[in-house]
Parts: C-alpha cells; structure tokens; sequence
C-alpha cells in the first residue's frame, strides 16, 4: 500500500479552536499543514496573512506550506517565511516572471514548489518540476473550499507522475480540491503523493476523516 501523505488545509477548521484541531490532525497521522493564504485579487476570497501563520508555527512542528494565492508572491514571500512557512506555493498563473523568481529562491536556498490551475496546460510547468520540492495541482479552481472535484486534473496527474519517475526527480505531486475518500481514491491511484483536504477533514470527523484518506 502506497503511504500517502494527508496535508489538511486549515481555511475550513474552527479558527476559535485551531490549536486542539491542529493536535487532532497530527494525532490522527497528517503529515503537514496546507495555508491557503489568499489576497482578494489573484482570487475572490481574502483569508490568512503572516501572522496566522506564525500563530500555527507555535503549534505543530510539522511542516507548512503555503499556498500563496496572491497577485505579488514576489513581494510578500519573506514574511510568510519568517512567520515559519517551510514550504512556498508558487502559481504559474501569477503575473510574475517565474523563473525569475525560481532562481532567486534557490539562490537563497528557499524550498518551492509550482502550482497549476484546473485550466493551464501542464506542459507548460514540467521545466519547473525538477527544481520544486512540491509541484500541486489544483483539482478545483482556487479561491473556496467545499468545491466539486474536476476529474481532468487526474490526467495531469498521471502526466506529471510519469515525468518525475522517467527522470529519477523527488518531487511530490500534491492535489488540492474537493479530495474526499472518493475523489483521493482517484489521485492516489493517478499517482499523487500528498492529498490536501479541508472541507471533508473538518465536516465529517477530523480523526476519520484523515485515518480514512491515509489507508486509501
Ligand atoms: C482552494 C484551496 C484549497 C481548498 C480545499 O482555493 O486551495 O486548499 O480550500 O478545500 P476542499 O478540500 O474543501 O475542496
Ligand atoms: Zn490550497
């Protein structure tokens, strides 16, 4: 059985309750946490800034990525660092020259990864795979939890999963929207990694619910 990582995303958890939620997940065996800060441009949908992250920073020691759904990564990336983000989701769909941005991240010995919408070809982000720590498809269209699973986005998985193992690459393919034990069923047979899930892992049970995604 093939050990998939659960990062379960905190836009859909009580936020009066976070710290005990985030000890339920991690009792329950997630693997990491998924924060989806979102800005109100590069999305319709404003959510968490620096200092939630550094809030949640003080409660887990597992790793966290940031899904940065945000006009200008470029600018705003050193203060979800320093808030403790171990992880910087990049969109491909962002107006920023990304290569431009990759090789400074690098250079700085940052770890990134690329994210893709439901809609971009994913030919055109296979050059950045091998330098991401996490390449994400995005299984709904970002902005809101609690969306339907678009099936199209399996094929980019299957893609991607060939692409990484014809070249040796240690990037972990992770899938984000609408995964329930149905839809995460299909990923991890496509050959996905990590499942991100929100509103199933908060509304139904947070320790079934991971227990359930993590024996698919
Ligand atoms: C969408 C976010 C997702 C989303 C997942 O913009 O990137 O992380 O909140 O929510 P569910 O699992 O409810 O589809
Ligand atoms: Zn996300």
């Amino acid at each position: 059985m093939k050990n998939v990582e659960i990062s379960p995303s905190i836009i859909s958890s009580d936020l009066l309750d976070l710290g005990n939620q985030i000890k339920q997940c991690q009792q329950a065996g997630a693997g990491s946490f998924h924060l989806d800060v979102m800005d109100g441009h590069f999305v319709d949908n404003i959510t968490m800034g620096p200092e939630l992250v550094s809030s949640i920073r003080r409660g887990t020691d597992l790793r966290l990525d940031c899904h940065l759904m945000i006009e200008r990564p470029d600018k705003y990336y050193k203060a979800f660092l320093k808030a403790g983000c171990d992880v910087l989701l990049i969109h491909y769909e962002t107006p920023i020259e990304i290569a431009e941005f990759f090789k400074k991240l690098e250079k700085e010995e940052i770890k990134y990864g690329i994210v893709i919408n439901p809609d971009t070809d994913v030919n055109k982000i296979l050059k950045f795979v091998p330098f991401s720590e996490i390449v994400l498809v995005m299984s709904v269209y970002p902005g809101f939890s609690g969306q339907k699973f678009i099936e199209s986005s399996l094929d980019k998985v299957r893609i991607l999963r060939k692409y990484i193992d014809d070249n040796l690459y240690s990037t972990k393919i992770e899938i984000d929207g609408g995964i329930n034990d149905h839809t995460g069923k299909l990923a991890v047979e496509a050959g996905a990694d990590i499942l991100v899930s929100a509103s199933y892992i908060f509304n139904n049970g947070i320790s079934e619910s991971i227990k359930k995604l993590k024996s698919l």
